[in-house]
């Protein structure tokens, strides 16, 4: 016996609440409530809380139980986002901006497995047969057989999978179609949404088979977005980048199976998503042309070192409230770094606009690109070109000390992989490697940095 209650739920967190609000507390969204009607379950009796339970056995933490075998793709960059290839059993979210590319890739991904003799099926709700045709057929796909439907109702796509035995993979192309006769409330809100997810995650579990579920990065909040079912499925892919730019990044932000924080690169091209093996040339600048403002970073994103072009422009504010804009960095850390810079180095950069860029739209994370940030700064504030081939890499402390970073190694091994010649890191760092592949600048303080930068200079100067 089920009763029905009208709650109010927040499309983009999933948050309920008893009465309508313009915006939701827990997220911060406006406008993102929607009537939905939650099924409340009635206990037998009154009182007497939970029905009696049957005894689980009890089990050792030893026991036979051998590594889940992998269903790998053939796309190198996928297989390793998703931990060494996709799990049986397990339900995936692939999340990011309509138009980014998850259909495409996952079709690529389906017509690979199909060509290995793998029973592949891809559900679409939001194109006809006749759309998805045509991208395969675009894509040089149509030849593989991938089983194809389009189909929306949660109930239909399950009885789809069921017949002719459970696939290897089943794609449903988009959580957002989902849809259930049972639940009261319309297609692409919270309840619809998690009712379906959770019915699919469930046959991944029984049929052994594994289900990726698409989701699409909503910015309204009518429609509920992927963050609500991250808790039920066991991986969680997400693609990040521009559509102004052709390169996607896949990065994994859980992963019962595997690394998180890892990324697979990826260029938007005729032929579809492709793989970027040496994706270092990409971030770095492909014809890195020192200019004053730009950096390289040493990086590190999951197990891969990576280089990363850091870009800043400082120039004159002509506003009372200077503008500071980060794009692919945390706002607040290059506040902090312009902080230390001022207090503890005495470089005023306050009253300017700050523009900083991470090249190739990657977001970049790690508190060790703190150093790269003040270089690009100090090389943008001083019109001082930061010598070619120098790589870049440390935490900065509030005290203005330099702290040294993990995988120091694997970082000078992929600058020096990739040519560059130089790199400027904590002391403590370099104390602690014996790599000597490159010319190493240890430094202490930020106040060594801002001597090190102002040795660079070659008489270039800024043009303003
Ligand atoms: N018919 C087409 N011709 C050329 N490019 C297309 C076509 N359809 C899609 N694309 C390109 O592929 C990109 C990715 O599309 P898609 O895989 O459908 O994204 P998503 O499934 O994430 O919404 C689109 O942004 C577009 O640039
Ligand atoms: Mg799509
Ligand atoms: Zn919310």
């Amino acid at each position: 016996m089920a009763k029905s209650t009208t709650t109010y739920v927040c499309q983009s967190c999933g948050s309920a609440s008893p009465k309508w609000a313009g915006r939701c507390d827990n997220c911060g969204s406006w406008n993102s409530f929607v009537e939905e009607q939650a099924a409340v379950p009635v206990s037998g009796a009154k009182g007497q809380g939970l029905p009696k339970g049957k005894a689980s056995r009890l089990v050792g933490l030893r026991g036979e139980e051998a590594a889940p075998p992998r269903i790998m793709t053939g796309i190198a960059e996928l297989d390793r986002v998703a931990g060494g290839g996709f799990v049986p059993g397990s339900g995936v979210l692939i999340g990011g901006d309509p138009g980014i590319g998850k259909s495409t890739l996952l079709l690529q991904a389906l017509a690979s497995l199909a060509r290995k003799g793998n029973r592949v099926v891809y559900i679409s709700g939001e194109e006809a047969v006749a759309q998805v045709r045509l991208r395969a057929q675009r894509l040089g796909l149509d030849d593989a057989p991938v089983l194809l439907a389009c189909e929306t109702n949660a109930s239909d796509i399950l009885a789809t999978l069921a017949e002719g035995g459970p696939p290897t993979i089943a794609v449903i192309d988009s959580i957002q179609t989902l849809w259930s006769p049972v639940i009261e409330s319309a297609p692409g809100t919270v309840s619809q949404l998690k009712a379906g997810s959770e019915a699919l995650i469930r046959f991944a579990k029984q049929k052994g088979c594994c289900v990726l579920l698409v989701g699409h990065v909503t910015k309204e909040g009518q429609i509920a977005g992927p963050k609500v079912i991250e808790h039920m499925v066991d991986t969680v892919l997400y693609f990040e980048g521009d559509r102004g730019h052709q390169y996607r990044i896949l990065r994994a932000v859980k992963n019962r199976f595997g690394p998180t924080d890892e990324i697979g690169v990826f260029e938007m091209s005729d032929g579809g998503l492709r793989e970027v093996s040496n994706p270092s040339r990409l971030f770095m600048g492909l014809e890195h042309r020192p200019t004053p403002g730009t950096a390289i970073f040493a990086g590190m994103e999951g197990t891969r070192p990576l280089l990363i072009e850091v870009q800043a422009l400082v120039s004159p504010s002509p506003l009372g409230t200077p503008r500071r804009t980060a794009v692919g960095w945390d706002t607040s850390r290059l506040a902090m770094v312009l902080a230390v810079l001022e207090a503890r180095a005495g470089i005023v950069i306050g009253p300017n606009d700050i523009y900083l860029n991470v090249a190739g739209g990657l977001k970049v994370r790690e508190p060790a690109a703190d150093l790269a940030v003040a270089a690009a700064l100090l090389s943008s504030l001083t019109g001082t070109v930061i010598p070619h081939g120098t790589a870049i890499f440390g935490e900065i402390a509030l005290s203005g000390n330099i702290r040294p970073v993990g995988q120091t190694e694997a970082r000078l091994k992929e600058a020096q992989k990739l040519g560059l010649n130089r790199a400027v890191l904590a002391a403590q760092a370099e104390q602690m490697t014996d790599y000597r592949g490159l010319d190493v600048k240890p430094v202490e303080t930020i106040a060594d940095l801002v001597a090190w930068t102002a040795a660079q200079d070659r008489g270039l100067r800024r043009i303003v």
